[in-house]
């Protein structure tokens, strides 16, 4: 069967293509704008380069056509707190997809516990094992309502449990299938 995307609504789209790149990794990021933190889940979201080192995540907008809270926040300040979500934060990391007001915060209203690491970058989340603390690099535009984001890892924060000496990284790391999550397991 030939799936021809120009015949397809935008929710097919979204469901193909979802449910064929898979698995994506879900990009946990928390911003921070007049000392209000804002947490939400994105899985548009790869690297691009080690050098220099980018990712992009694709943000969209809200219902009412304004951009999300996450990209406004990172356009204003040009910081980005990356987190990783495992088995154990799935269930915080759902109810931050939730859509709220700009000035409530998803980490104060779901009880989200984070901490400071570095003085420039909005906290992490604490039950992450792994975060990229990244900076502003360029925006794509694609002419839809989405706006790709290339971001540049400046530091990153990982659990002593889950790096050797040799710099080898043991993350459990979930990501999305679909519309459906899944643990990253090696064959
Ligand atoms: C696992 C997961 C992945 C998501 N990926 C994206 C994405 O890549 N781009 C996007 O615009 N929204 C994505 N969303 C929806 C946002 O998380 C949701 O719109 C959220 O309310 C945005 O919050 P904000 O306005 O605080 O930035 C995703 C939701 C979930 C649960």
């Amino acid at each position: 069967m030939i799936l021809d995307y120009k015949k397809l609504d935008d929710l097919s789209r979204y469901k193909v293509m979802s449910a064929s790149v898979v698995p994506r990794p879900i990009a946990w990021i928390v911003t921070e704008d007049e000392g209000i933190l804002n947490a939400a889940p994105f899985s548009y979201f790869i690297p691009l380069s080690s050098n220099p080192a980018t990712i992009v995540v694709s943000i969209g907008v809200k219902e009412d056509d304004t951009p999300k809270d996450t990209l406004a926040n990172i356009l204003k300040t040009k910081k980005a707190t990356i987190c990783f979500a495992n088995e154990n934060n799935l269930e915080k990391l759902k109810l931050t997809a939730t859509s709220l007001d700009k000035n409530e915060s998803e980490i104060e209203k779901y009880e989200i516990e984070v901490k400071k690491i570095l003085d420039d970058f909005p906290p992490m989340i604490s039950s992450s094992k792994s975060a990229l603390f990244c900076t502003f690099h360029s925006r794509l535009s694609l002419g839809g309502d989405t706006t790709p984001l290339i971001l540049e890892i400046q530091q990153q924060f990982v659990c002593d449990e889950c790096i050797d000496e040799k710099n080898h990284i043991n993350l459990d790391n979930i990501g999305r299938v679909g519309v459906s999550f899944a643990k990253i397991v090696k064959i």
